[in-house]
């Protein structure tokens, strides 16, 4: 069986969904995820984009030691200065450029012939070459592209010096056999590409792209590139666990194999969607909430009988356990590092102990205490800026004749103050008393719910996304009241918004910590 490359972009492409992004430290942490998944490329982001994006990709570059880390260019020696500035430090670090190659993006984009842009993907590839063997160069819009054009681009990126090159599906336009057919093509009439590994990285604006990276690999492109839940501009990109599991679930019809370990799918999932706010819609393939629930009752008659009746995968093999039941009440703190140790998370013993008093309230609301909820309390924990807000105690009244009301009491700077409120519902209510309190201006421009596993006494996780003067920072609450829930992720928002307003010339990893 040959084994694919799996390069995630989730850090970079997926960041570019709309609301996405992420801090250094959220990033860092979605790194480390993504090199226990065992992806063999991530795509850290795009140094020449921000300040605080080279400094996340920087950052991510000096811990991870696995991996392979890329780093996103234009074909400008500018982009691939700061490209190999963020990157330099990495055990296996990749440049990977990009420029447009269709008649459309060259002719209102770029304002570029076509000679001037192979001068400039050859140039660029041989600029990066001096810094590393580990070249990548994307056709951007290569599917709309002339393929006689992509085999010259292609050709002179080879001679160059690439050691990857893409043929990226930018606007999610093609169709399976087409984009097959375009890499069998491309692959006959190069006459260096198989020096080195071809490359696919579709988009799903029409629902296509796991079809598409399929196609392609099975044209013989031997790396394919996908996010996480398949998170990534407008409809998205290919997402890896369509991809994974598809080459996993019917590798004996198509004779490919990956080195993702499987059962670290699910928690990445959740990372991703606790990180972005982005919730993965329930019958989402392999990683929705539904993607293994039989409602029908002759499905569940079948899968009782025998799973493979209606299960074509087993949710172990991503890591959904079956016996997710992790601690209760009566278990120690021991059992409770262990659980930490087993989840990735090595924490100072102050932090375990901060932990611990949190998983102890909680486990006193709820009989069990899954994964997902401890996961939740260190993101809560961990990821908290140091406070200048926070929630003492939180009355809210509604109901079908009541006005919705909310009394809050917060601590500002350690002084306690009060304050009640009206609003449309329970949680504007609550929303509006704080923001007076705090005499804070944020705009909330993102507001989700999401229940953290099953039954009426599961938490409620709330991220919102708050905006003022350009800083945008990300709160989130979980408890098992959804109110609850609510004001605390909102107060953390306005932590965090405060601490990113007091301190303009942090770095990246001290502004997200
Ligand atoms: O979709 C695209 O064309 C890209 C390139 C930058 C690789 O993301
Ligand atoms: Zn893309």
């Amino acid at each position: 069986m040959d084994q694919i490359i799996i390069f995630d972009t989730t850090l970079r492409d997926g960041e570019q969904s709309p609301g996405a992004s992420m801090n250094a430290a959220e990033k860092l942490r979605l790194a480390v995820q993504l090199e226990r998944l065992g992806v063999d490329v991530m795509e850290a982001g795009f140094p020449a984009a921000s300040p605080g994006d080279l400094e996340a990709v920087r950052l991510i570059a000096s811990r991870i030691r696995n991996a392979q880390v890329a780093a996103l260019a234009r074909a400008s020696k500018e982009d691939i200065d700061k490209a190999w500035a963020a990157i330099r430090d990495a055990a296996h670090p990749r440049i990977h450029i990009f420029i447009a190659t269709s008649d459309i993006h060259l002719e209102h984009k770029l304002r570029m012939t076509r000679p001037q842009v192979l001068k400039a993907a050859a140039e660029a590839v041989r600029y990066a070459k001096s810094f590393t063997e580990n070249v990548e160069f994307s056709a951007e819009d290569g599917s709309r592209s002339d393929p006689d054009f992509l085999c010259q681009i292609f050709q002179a990126a080879v001679e160059a010096g690439a050691t990857t090159v893409n043929l990226p599906d930018t606007v999610g336009y093609a169709m399976p056999e087409e984009y097959g057919a375009l890499i069998c093509y491309v692959l006959k009439h190069t006459p260096d590409i198989h020096k080195v590994i071809l490359s696919v990285h579709c988009h799903n604006d029409l629902g296509l792209a796991t079809a598409n990276s399929l196609a392609g690999l099975k044209a013989g492109a031997r790396q394919v590139e996908v996010t996480i839940n398949g998170i990534g501009e407008r409809a998205g990109n290919t997402s890896l666990e369509e991809v994974v599991m598809a080459l996993y679930t019917r590798r004996e019809l198509v004779g490919l194999t990956t080195r993702i370990n499987t059962r670290e799918i699910h928690p990445a999932s959740r990372l991703v969607s606790m990180i972005t706010g982005i919730v993965v819609q329930p019958n989402k393939a392999v990683v929705g909430a539904n993607a293994f629930a039989h409602e029908a009752g002759i499905h569940q008659d079948g899968v009782l009988k025998n799973r493979m009746t209606y299960e074509i995968m087993e949710p172990e093999t991503i890591g959904l356990s079956a016996n997710r039941l992790v601690l209760g009440k009566h278990s120690g703190r021991h059992a409770f590092k262990n659980k930490l140790a087993e989840l990735g998370y090595d924490l100072s013993d102050k932090d375990l102990n901060r932990l611990f008093e949190r998983f102890k309230e909680l486990a006193d609301k709820r009989k069990e205490i899954l994964d997902e909820d401890i996961e939740v309390l260190v993101a809560e924990e961990i990821l908290r800026v140091p406070d200048k807000f926070e929630l003492d105690y939180l009355t809210v009244v509604t109901g079908t004749v009541a006005v919705p009301t909310a009394t809050v009491k917060l601590r500002i700077d350690g002084v306690e103050a009060q304050g009640a409120g009206f609003g449309v519902g329970p949680i504007d209510a609550t929303f509006n008393t704080i923001g007076k309190m705090t005499h804070t201006r944020s705009k909330l421009v993102r507001f989700s719910i999401n229940a953290i596993s099953g039954g009426t006494d599961a938490q409620g996780e709330v991220t919102v996304r708050l905006q003022e003067n350009g800083l945008v920072a990300l709160g989130k609450g979980a408890d098992p009241d959804i109110f609850i829930a609510s004001a605390k992720a909102y107060v953390n928002g306005l932590n965090r918004l405060e601490y990113l307003k007091n301190n303009p010339s942090l770095s990246a990893e001290q502004r997200a910590l």
